[in-house]
């Protein structure tokens, strides 16, 4: 199949120089090149996904594999191409390492029975990008893979207010959102959002603020040219009622916010991801929901800076997961609700009714060890419902998929009944001490659990039991890809497995009862033939060569009475066998044939319509996926609380902060399995100890703190118990940090004015609600500029913000400029103004160590010799 060239440095023809190429694949090509001009083309044949003409070069390069050439019209042409089982790893390697467009050219063999030979219909049924994976087997099961667009109705617009709109889908789950937004908010939202692929409006000026901040953050963008987007008709009718989406709990106590209708700029959004959708999807364009609207009025604003400083999905330092917020304290047991609790995360709540929700149902778990064990192994048996439903919509998805679909329908109904066994055994066991209300949360959530039953019976009873895992039986599915072309008369395909039960439809049974009565009859007439013969070696079969034949394999003893029979035709001989043409055999063979293949048929219909069941009933299936993905995630806090000993904070609507005895819990992580202890920290800011300085030498603990401090507030409102040993805390609006130079190795761009920038912006956005960590700001440049920078940035926040704020810096002198003196308040305006200070202690004779305490006051000392002490100087 693949011819290697020659000489495949000499000048070959390119695709213009080929004219009117008279083979049909060469064309296809062709003309799909033109068509696609922005994508990579693959195309299917036979076995392989080839490429050729240019593209060849290129591909062959990006994936390593060797360039070929073959003769079309007398000319050569590069080519190449790998076997079709490798797809997954060559699209991983062109679309995600390499963020190219693919275009799936796949092949539809038609056998025409008549003339006895095979045509193919070639087209494009999907083309794959970064944001519009599938199921992929590289897609990452535990995180969302959005695509994501912004709508510009004024793309020249370029001030801080101006609206744009965003609308984000996770094709491989459905779930589909939207929001209305503004250039100042959009990194945040981006950052929050973390998108695969953003979709822009071709027009928009490539300097544009937003292509910068979207640059800056290293998206992948694409771009959309507005001929192919309508002119605004939303793609709801304009009063079209909005699902608000809040992320809180199912049940919520709190009503749902009023209905709305999608703003402008919200619509040109929506149309610009459905179109872009569609030109990419193609075949496999799924209809999609109602885009819920994005709730923003009770959720945390966290700026795009501090999830990443705040390491909650990343480690800067490695890059990787390990040492991130989520890898210490994910404990949740399935996929989507590994993606949940990331949303949660990024997303914490402002609403104290929904944050007590989630908190009341992570303190019944937490008190109940042997329900989380329970609960938590009927979890491990849920499949990802969300996905599997959606991939049906998208046409895709085969039968281990609808049995994955009826286990875990199964299992949410089992896992139902054992929250009722369990409350009944706690009722027993406790006796009168027994409080029902303490079940009631769970209850809730239980109940709204749709009964899906009727799903799961149907499909029980079409598949046959045995059916699990077949699909990912290779052998398998050639012989039904062989059986399907209808060119091998093989005789596997009664082998086949059949995979609907015959009892699921009328015709299927009368098919079965039809092929098994005809194999019985080719039973019957082989043993009948072999004794009237003297032929014990004779066989009845078919191969592709010769078809439905008789076969003797010693023909020498056999032959002799067959030969001498006029029915029997010798159509090949050997040295030691015979094959024959034999027209009672033709007959029934041909008949056996026709029934397999009527029944292969009516399989892929009743497939059909189970597929198309799923998809009614995927409302449903998303909807309960999402409450086992709550209960996934509140038990996986109650498990996180007891492994690490955290406790249920208490939320306010005051702006109290109080933590005694806090901890950071990857720094913890990371030294408890170093053997060392991590020490931990109380904290109180109250009015007049709203913004506390905090100083120290380097490596005293200053930057993990401020952390710590942040990281209670987001895992608090996002429904988790804290590290501390307790927590009050008044509602966070908005979280911010502003990371100094030496702390900010996300970029390099350490300069003064990025510094500037980014703390302005924090000034003009902190409110009295807010919390602000602030590391080490002035670093960036001279003592005195920094310390300048540091005076104007307190003085703002503790007059005009007076949001609740830590500031943590090495200047010391930065304390008498703001009026402090030991064992007195400061004097106005900074009278919330207050010190902490973290040390270096003297152990025992002369040796030194960190303590790690935080203690009101001002670190004065330098403490330049005990650091270089402890960091190993010579003392002399
Ligand atoms: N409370 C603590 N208990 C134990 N070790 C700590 C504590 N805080 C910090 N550390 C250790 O000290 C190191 C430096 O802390 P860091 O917060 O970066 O210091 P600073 O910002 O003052 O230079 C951390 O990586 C951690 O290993
Ligand atoms: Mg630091």
């Amino acid at each position: 199949m693949l011819t290697c060239a020659d000489d495949p440095t000499d000048e070959l023809e390119t695709l213009e120089d080929i004219e009117q190429p008279k083979k049909t694949l060469a064309r296809e090509i062709r003309e799909n090149l033109a068509k696609f001009p922005h994508c990579l083309l693959l195309t299917r044949v036979g076995q392989f996904y080839e490429s050729y003409f240019d593209q060849a070069v290129e591909i062959s390069q990006l994936l390593n594999i060797k360039l070929a050439s073959r003769k079309w019209e007398n000319q050569r042409i590069h080519m190449c191409g790998f076997p079709i089982a490798q797809l997954d790893r060559y699209l991983k390697i062109l679309v995600e390492q390499n963020k190219r467009f693919v275009a799936m050219c796949e092949e539809f063999p038609r056998y025409q029975p008549q003339l006895g030979t095979r045509t193919f219909e070639r087209r494009v049924t999907r083309i794959i990008t970064p944001g519009t994976l599938i199921d992929e087997s590289f897609l990452n099961q535990y995180e969302n893979n959005y695509l994501l667009s912004i709508g510009t109705p004024n793309a020249l617009l370029t001030d801080n207010d101006a609206l744009i709109g965003l609308a984000w889908i996770d094709v491989s789950t459905g779930e589909f959102y939207t929001k209305s937004s503004t250039l100042e908010c959009l990194r945040d939202d981006i950052a929050r959002i973390g998108p695969r692929e953003v979709v822009l409006d071709s027009r928009i000026p490539r300097t544009h603020p937003i292509i910068e901040a979207l640059n800056e953050d290293k998206n992948f963008l694409s771009f959309i040219s507005c001929d192919s987007v309508l002119a605004p008709p939303p793609t709801l009718p304009p009063d079209a009622p909005l699902e608000q989406v809040t992320d809180e709990l199912v049940e919520s106590s709190e009503p749902a916010t009023s209905a709305t209708t999608y703003t402008p700029e919200e619509a040109l959004a929506i149309d610009f991801l459905t179109t872009f959708l569609k030109d990419h999807l193609l075949e496999h364009m799924p209809s999609l929901a109602t885009p819920n609207r994005e709730n923003v009025n009770n959720r945390m604003e966290i700026d795009s800076h501090t999830i990443k400083s705040l390491e909650i999905r990343e480690n800067i330092r490695e890059g990787g997961q390990k040492g991130s917020l989520l890898s210490t304290i994910k404990r949740t047991i399935t996929t989507s609700g590994t993606r949940l609790l990331l949303r949660w995360l990024c997303s914490p709540s402002t609403s104290i009714s929904e944050i007590n929700s989630r908190l009341s149902l992570v303190q019944f778990f937490h008190a109940r060890p042997f329900l989380r064990e329970d609960l938590a192994s009927v979890l491990g048996k849920i499949e990802d419902a969300t996905r599997i439903a959606q991939k049906f919509s998208m046409g895709r998805g085969d039968v281990s998929d609808l049995l994955a679909i009826k286990n875990t329908t199964k299992t949410w109904a089992l896992l139902r009944k054992q929250v009722e066994t369990e409350k009944a055994i706690e009722e027993r066991d406790r006796g009168e001490h027994f409080k029902a209300t303490e079940w009631e949360s769970l209850e809730k959530l239980m109940r709204r659990l749709a009964d899906m039953e009727d799903l799961s019976t149907r499909i029980e009873k079409a598949l046959h039991a045995e059916v699990v895992g077949s699909s990912q039986d290779p052998s398998a599915e050639e012989e039904e890809a062989m059986v399907e072309d209808g060119m091998a008369r093989s005789w596997r395909y009664p082998t086949t497995k059949w995979k609907i039960r015959p009892e699921y439809s009328q015709t299927l049974k009368t098919l079965h009862t039809r092929l098994s009565r005809l194999l019985r009859e080719k039973e019957q007439m082989e043993s009948s033939l072999q004794m009237i013969y003297d032929a014990p070696s004779l066989t009845m079969r078919s191969s592709p060569g010769l078809g439905l034949h008789v076969h003797l394999a010693k023909a020498k003893r056999d032959s002799r009475r067959l030969d001498d029979d006029a029915a029997f035709v010798s159509i090949q001989t050997s040295n030691t066998t015979v094959s024959y043409l034999y027209p009672e055999w033709s007959r029934l063979g041909a008949d056996i044939f026709d029934t397999s293949m009527r029944l292969v048929a009516e399989e892929k219909a009743a497939f059909e319509e189970l597929r198309r069941e799923v998809v009614l009933h995927a409302p449903m299936l998303r909807r309960n996926a999402r409450i086992m993905d709550e209960l996934d995630v509140t038990l996986s806090f109650a498990n996180l609380a007891a492994d690490m000993n955290f406790v249920r904070p208490i939320l306010t609507e005051g702006n109290d902060f109080e933590v005694h005895n806090a901890r950071h819990p990857s720094v913890e992580l990371g030294l408890m399995t170093n053997g060392r202890m991590f020490t931990p920290n109380t904290l109180d800011m109250r009015e007049n100890s709203q913004l506390q300085i905090i100083t120290g030498p380097n490596m005293a603990g200053k930057s993990t703190l401020l952390r710590q401090t942040a990281l209670i507030a987001l895992l608090a409102q996002a429904g988790s118990f804290v590290p501390a040993g307790y927590a009050r805390i008044g509602i966070v609006d908005k979280l911010f940090s502003r990371v100094g130079a030496k702390d900010d190795l996300f970029h390099d761009r350490s300069t003064f004015m990025v510094e500037m920038l980014e703390t302005s912006e924090i000034l003009r956005r902190a409110t009295p609600r807010s919390l602000v960590i602030m590391d080490e700001v002035g670093r960036g440049t001279t003592i005195k500029d920094g310390l300048a920078l540091a005076y104007a940035t307190i003085h703002h926040l503790a007059t005009v913000n007076q949001s609740r704020t830590l500031f943590a810096t090495h200047f010391t002198e930065l304390s008498d400029m703001l009026g402090y003196s030991e064992g007195n308040p400061s004097p106005a305006p900074f009278d919330s103004v207050s010190f902490f200070c973290t040390d270096v202690a003297e152990v025992e004779n002369g040796r030194f160590a960190y303590s790690y305490r935080v203690r009101p006051g001002v670190s004065k000392d330098s403490h330049g010799l005990k650091v270089a002490l402890l960091a190993g100087m010579p003392p002399h």
